[in-house]
């Protein structure tokens, strides 16, 4: 049976990828430190192994690579949320560049001859000139958050290790993904748990960064898919968009799912919700993926916002 590797198993991405690997008769192991929360991961822990790790500490990444001997990596665990990175840089570019370095350090130290994915971001092309849209991945990187330049040094790194040991390393660049369990500090997680609470009556009203800002949304259990593809079809070394290739505005997405609530809901500007530089337009252009692998995303985003309000009534 092919054993597999998930970092950050514990978060959101992962604990859809853990699902859809152990459908795909995978035996999955993950990576969680002591503190994780493991609530995403609750209703699979007889399914799953939980190997305790901090990508921080380089022995304990050999530890968890020798332990597991896995054939297949994915390396999703990271701090992910963009605000947080102009609070806490260093801690962000710790985590996402010395993490990742880390964690290829162990498989090197450790001769594992295992395939790798490694998670980039659509924030890595941060500043897009509207003629460069849909966006390539041959595109400038010209990250606007110290997130997005975590994301841009760690794809190096993926393609520094591939060329100078021949690590099976395949980047991937998703680009905004959601559904139920995405952390609800994210835009369309944050306003579908407002509309439930604000439903339960726990909330008088919904706060609202910046509307004006384009995103190209894709259903994570989609997502996933295409990850566990990337190893399977892609070339090492090579760099793939993950994308649903049509963009909207953030203000539509409030919109939908104000449309999906029968209660009236008033909706104010917070400024404490805007960024120093946010990314105004992501669109991105997957066919170089698609092609490779045949992917292609099969869950509407009405599917999938109908799925996240679902998540937050259950839960709020
Ligand atoms: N979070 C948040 N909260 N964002 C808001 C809000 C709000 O109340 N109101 C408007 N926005 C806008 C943000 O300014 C941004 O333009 C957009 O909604 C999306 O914000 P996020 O959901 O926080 O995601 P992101 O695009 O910054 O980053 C996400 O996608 C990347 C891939 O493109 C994250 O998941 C990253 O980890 C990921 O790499």
């Amino acid at each position: 049976m092919v054993r597999a590797l998930v970092t950050g198993v514990t978060g959101f991405a992962g604990s859809h990828l853990a699902e859809f690997l152990l459908g795909n008769n995978v035996e999955v192991f993950g990576t969680g430190r002591w503190r994780s929360k493991t609530e995403n991961i609750d209703h699979l822990r007889d399914d799953i192994t939980l190997v305790e790790a901090d990508l921080k500490d380089l022995s304990s990444m050999i530890n968890v690579v020798k332990k597991v001997e896995p054939d297949i990596i994915f390396h999703l665990a990271a701090q992910s949320f963009v605000p947080t990175s102009w609070h806490a840089p260093h801690q962000t570019l710790t985590v996402n560049v010395l993490g990742t370095l880390n964690l290829f350090e162990a498989v090197r130290k450790t001769d594992l001859d295992a395939k790798i994915q490694i998670a980039g971001s659509s924030e890595e092309y941060g500043l897009v000139r509207p003629e460069e849209t849909p966006i390539t991945e041959d595109n400038p990187l010209r990250p606007l958050s110290p997130y997005g330049v975590s994301k841009v040094a760690t794809d190096m790194l993926g393609y520094q290790y591939f060329q100078s040991y021949g690590m099976k390393i395949v980047r991937t660049r998703a680009f905004n993904h959601t559904g139920p369990r995405r952390g609800d500090v994210f835009v369309s997680s944050n306003f579908a748990k407002q509309i439930a609470e604000i439903e339960a009556g726990a909330k008088p009203e919904m706060k609202v960064g910046n509307l004006s800002a384009y995103r190209d949304f894709t259903d994570v259990r989609d997502v996933v898919k295409a990850y566990y593809l990337s190893l399977q079809k892609c070339e090492f070394g090579d760099v793939y968009n993950i994308c649903s290739g049509e963009t909207r505005t953030i203000q539509s997405v409030l919109d939908l799912l104000l449309s999906m609530s029968k209660k009236k809901i008033s909706v104010k500007k917070d400024p404490e919700r805007m960024r120093p530089s946010d990314v105004e337009i992501l669109h991105g252009d997957c066919s170089k993926f698609r092609n490779k692998t045949g992917w292609t995303p099969e869950i509407p985003f009405e599917k999938t916002m109908a799925d996240l309000l679902e998540y937050w009534r259950q839960r709020v």
